[in-house]
């Protein structure tokens, strides 16, 4: 015999049911599950933390082909983006608004590569997968990295700067080394390169300095102290860590009287002043990292992982121990620059136009380097 209130008990539970189900689907078409990302959706917020503003790359490069990147891979995704502008304090800050926020993945570029480690493990305990960008997040959980390897790019300044001194006749140099941010564990690892290459060349490194913040006035302050404390007309050779070191080292030589044309000079990043320095000879290299390639694969990274979904096949091509963990990494190459491939490597990949480089002041030196 049917039995009536069971009946209308089942007719109420599965209305329930239904009820139930209607609100969760409606709950999930913003994208954002709150954390952890959601199984082949489409949608999702994707936090993208950049460490500082004063070199060109992260505002003019990084940033706006990140976002484009994203866009094109996941209309509907979100993205939320801040600059420490250098601050690890402010740093923090923002991580702990992206994980209120809620959001599927946190891509982070660390101002203070140990003191991220906690910042990471935060993220992970509200079930965010955290992906460090260009600089590595030492002691705390990841999920990628995804950046170039900095061991080589040390190298590939040494390894450059060593032959030049060689080939001025000073192969034991001495030379100034100005080292990075000592809190950015690249800076370390392009000490460790350039240490190395120059160690195997024989070069004499006279006075090395650590430049907080990366600051080129830094930079500038610690050349202006080598130069009185071992005399200019003893340097044969400055390593600089990166383009903006560079232009502070080359700004306090001029000002002591020193010629730049004569006393190389090593860079990285292939900032636009610092190409034109070189094809007017005031500066010796740079190391060309392609910034496209490395905001790209962290777009895919980070879409794939706030869908809840794997990375492309073939992305991931290494690994990387940040002291906690082997972390899957991707790496991407770098080139050595002087102004002998300025056309070929820069120019021919779009990174800069000739008519960016060959301003007024660089139309002669345009036509020397082949850029036309
Ligand atoms: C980056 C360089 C940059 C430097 C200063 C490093 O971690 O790899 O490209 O010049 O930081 O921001």
């Amino acid at each position: 015999m049917r039995n009536p209130r069971f009946g209308r008990a089942s007719l109420v539970m599965a209305l329930t049911l239904i009820v139930a189900l209607f609100i969760a689907a409606c709950g999930d078409d913003d994208g954002d599950d709150g954390g952890g990302g959601e199984e082949g959706g489409g949608g999702g917020k994707i936090a993208f933390l950049l460490p500082e503003s004063q070199t060109t790359r992260y505002e003019s490069q990084d940033r706006p082909l990140f976002e484009a990147k994203v866009e094109e891979l996941c209309p509907d995704c979100e993205i939320l983006y801040q600059n420490a502008d250098q601050d690890p304090a402010n740093q923090q800050q923002q991580v702990e608004a992206a994980i209120t926020e809620g959001v599927d993945v946190l891509v982070l570029d660390p101002v203070d590569s140990t003191s991220a480690g906690a910042l990471a493990n935060r993220a992970k305990q509200a079930d965010i997968p955290v992906i460090s960008y260009d600089r590595l997040i030492l002691n705390g959980d990841l999920d990628y990295y995804v950046s170039f390897d900095s061991v080589e790019v040390g190298r590939q300044q040494g390894e450059a700067l060593a032959q030049k001194l060689a080939d001025d006749g000073n192969p034991e140099g001495p030379i100034i080394k100005i080292n990075g941010d000592p809190k950015d564990n690249n800076a370390k690892l392009f000490d460790q390169g350039s240490d190395e290459a120059l160690g195997d060349a024989g070069v004499e490194v006279a006075k090395e300095y650590d430049t907080p913040d990366w600051l080129p006035e830094n930079a500038q302050r610690q050349m202006e102290q080598a130069i009185t404390a071992v005399g200019k007309d003893r340097i044969k050779g400055v390593y600089a860590a990166n383009d903006g070191t560079a232009g502070g080292a080359i700004a306090a030589m001029k000002g002591a009287g020193m010629n730049p044309a004569q006393v190389p000079v090593t860079g990285q990043d292939a900032e636009l002043a610092a190409i034109q320095r070189i094809i007017a000879g005031e500066q010796y290299m740079t190391v060309y990292k392609p910034i496209k390639a490395l905001a790209e694969a962290a777009a895919e990274l980070a879409v794939a992982v706030a869908n809840g979904e794997e990375p492309p096949e073939g992305l991931v091509n290494g690994e990387e121990d940040n002291g906690q963990e082997k972390v899957p990494t991707v790496f991407l190459e770098t080139i050595a620059v002087t102004k002998d491939n300025v056309a070929d490597t820069v120019v021919a990949d779009g990174f800069w136009t000739a008519e960016d480089i060959c301003t007024q002041r660089y139309q002669k030196a345009c036509q020397d380097a082949g850029i036309e």
